[in-house]
């Protein structure tokens, strides 16, 4: 496996797996590895012929007060993991890398970008929507491999691709769970034990509405109400939103339908984490 740092080494690569006649796998990530990243790599490997894996804490996506300077910094583990699941390329860039001489250029999918995650986090969709076209333009790969777990993330380069005609399939992979239904997340290390038996409640809630749903309760109103009660019961826990929303749009739905997603978003203790599923 080879590790490059630079834009310019990304695209010589990349070209020459095209020459080869190769399908390119891109897996973007902000490092931290964990099952759910193998999950990703694991796919792009079986799908695609030369799979490259960035790994980059992109500044531009995190809030002034969010966890950018602590988020946790795993690269040699993370190679490692990479290699395991069959990545051909680890593409680690420096900032300056990515934002040459403070770039000012952003791209930025309007509305979309202000919705669930958007919302409590101004600007957040901006810098991943920046970053993961930047990568795109380096890489150009034919398949790129994302998380149902970032499912507004989703929603919104499924757009982004689709408004500027970037012509890369986005696949989705699922949410990779620990045993006890815990969605995995780099962020699950900052939770203590008491906050990480709490969090749970985030899945428990999950699970109460896909029965009701499934027993033929579609009102999102008593759908929310009924997580919302789960999720007040732990003291831990501030719910930021839940919402039912057509996936596409991430605009509230009045009665949910086979496709619906139903996004949760809490802080458990210090530690912002979501979750979600799209009923079925
Ligand atoms: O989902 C993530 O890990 C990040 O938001 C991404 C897509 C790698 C962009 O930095």
């Amino acid at each position: 496996m080879q590790i490059i740092h630079t834009v310019s080494e990304l695209r010589h690569w990349s070209r020459q797996q095209r020459a080869a006649g190769k399908i390119i796998g891109l897996v973007p990530t902000l490092g931290a590895l964990h099952a759910g990243h193998a999950s990703l790599i694991r796919a792009a490997h079986k799908a695609c012929d030369a799979v490259a894996v960035s790994i980059f804490v992109n500044p531009t996506q995190f809030g002034p007060n969010e966890d950018f300077s602590r988020y946790p910094r795993t690269f040699d583990a993370d190679c490692k993991l990479a290699e395991a699941e069959g990545a051909d390329v680890i593409f680690a860039p420096s900032v300056e890398e990515i934002y040459p001489n403070n770039a000012t250029t952003f791209v930025e999918v309007a509305e979309l970008s202000d919705r669930l995650d958007g919302a409590s986090r101004p600007g957040h969709f901006r810098g991943v929507a920046t970053v993961v076209s930047k990568l795109f333009i380096a890489a150009e790969p034919d398949r790129t491999y994302f998380g149902q777990k970032d499912a507004a993330q989703v929603a919104v380069l499924r757009r982004m691709t689709a408004d500027l005609r970037l012509g890369v399939e986005i696949v989705v992979c699922p949410i990779i769970r620990d045993p006890d239904g815990l969605a995995l997340s780099s962020r699950n290390i900052y939770l203590s034990a008491e906050e990480r038996k709490q969090a749970l409640s985030l899945s428990r809630a999950i699970r109460r509405v896909e029965t009701l749903f499934t027993n033929g309760v579609s009102d999102t109103t008593v759908l929310i109400a009924a997580a919302e009660k789960l999720l007040q019961n732990e003291e831990k826990i501030r719910i930021d939103y839940i919402a039912l929303v057509d996936w596409s749009t991430l605009l509230p739905v009045e009665i949910a339908t086979p496709g619906t997603l139903l996004a949760i978003a809490a802080h458990v203790g210090a530690t912002r984490l979501i979750d979600n599923t799209i009923l079925h």
